[in-house]
């Protein structure tokens, strides 16, 4: 259902690569919310994805950019702002995340120390660096709003999420450190939703991950927040009703950080 939230807003979005992707629900949805948007992908995503199929259907374009490249994000925000004929942007989606250590199975107590930093450039820095350049180039409009994408492994141990336990604490930290340069400078808002266990493509490259799915779902009361949920709670972020709401890690997950056990469990434990 469609509620006009996002009338008159233009915006980026990141990190659809095909249709389990958290960030192609959202772009589905603030097109019917009534926004423009222009897709983004790294351009080896733009290969192996299907991120064209999505631009057709939404009848928007795609500007290819890594990320982690500033040369890459300055273009992404020259190119989008050619497709808004020179409106700046309300709303940025970062979607993005990768770790080569758990792409490849690489044990906690057996990190690679350059995949380890590639952890953090891709799925933190960048965030940093997609705001750091949006600020420089003054693109952002007054009051606009950035969402990040973050997992409770940000705040608790799990055993195979790895180095991107520490890519999703610097990501929450920086959505704070930023929050605050961009509210005083210039309204706009700054958060990171922490999502429970979705399945997608970066969410099924973790071991054991159906059982991370299982075991969230059997905790919270609600159960666990779908891709199209999680897109939902992105759009109350992106529209006006929640202008005073920045610098916040924002669970999204059914109820799961908070909840000790439930009967679930209790009654599969039991013997
Ligand atoms: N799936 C889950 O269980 C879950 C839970 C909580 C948070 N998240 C977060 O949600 C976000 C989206 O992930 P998803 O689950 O939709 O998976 P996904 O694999 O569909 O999306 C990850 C995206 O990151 C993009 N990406 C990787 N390297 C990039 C780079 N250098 N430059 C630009 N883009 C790059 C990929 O192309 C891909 O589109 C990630 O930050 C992820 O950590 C996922």
């Amino acid at each position: 259902m469609s509620y006009n939230l996002l009338k008159g807003k233009r915006g980026i979005i990141t990190g659809a690569l095909n249709e389990s992707s958290i960030a192609w629900f959202v772009a589905e949805r603030a097109v019917e919310e009534g926004a423009e948007i222009v897709l983004t992908n790294a351009p080896i995503s733009l290969r192996m994805g299907k991120i064209n199929e999505l631009a057709e259907k939404l009848n928007t374009i795609v500007i290819p950019a890594d990320a982690t490249s500033t040369d890459d994000i300055e273009n992404l925000y020259t190119k989008a702002s050619e497709h808004f004929g020179g409106e700046k942007i309300d709303f940025i989606l970062h979607s993005i995340g990768m770790s080569p250590n758990v792409r490849k199975g690489r044990e906690y107590n057996d990190l690679n120390y350059d995949f380890f930093q590639k952890s953090i450039d891709i799925s933190a820095l960048s965030f940093h660096k997609m705001m750091q350049v949006a600020d420089k180039m003054d693109v952002l409009n007054e009051g606009a709003s950035i969402v990040g994408l973050s997992y409770i492994a940000a705040q608790r141990a799990y055993p195979d999420y790895g180095d991107m336990s520490q890519a999703k604490a610097v990501l929450e930290s920086i959505a704070r450190s930023f929050g605050q340069k961009l509210g005083e400078k210039k309204g706009v808002r700054v958060n990171t939703i922490s999502q429970s266990p979705t399945v997608t493509t970066a969410g099924q490259g973790i071991t054991g991950f159906d059982v991370f799915v299982d075991f969230a779902d059997m905790l919270s009361p609600l159960g666990n927040a779908s891709a199209l949920e999680c897109a939902d709670y992105v759009i109350t972020l992106f529209s006006d009703l929640t202008r005073k709401v920045t610098m916040q890690n924002l669970f999204h997950d059914g109820g799961f950080s908070t909840a000790g056990i439930s009967h679930a469990m209790v009654d599969r434990l039991s013997k």
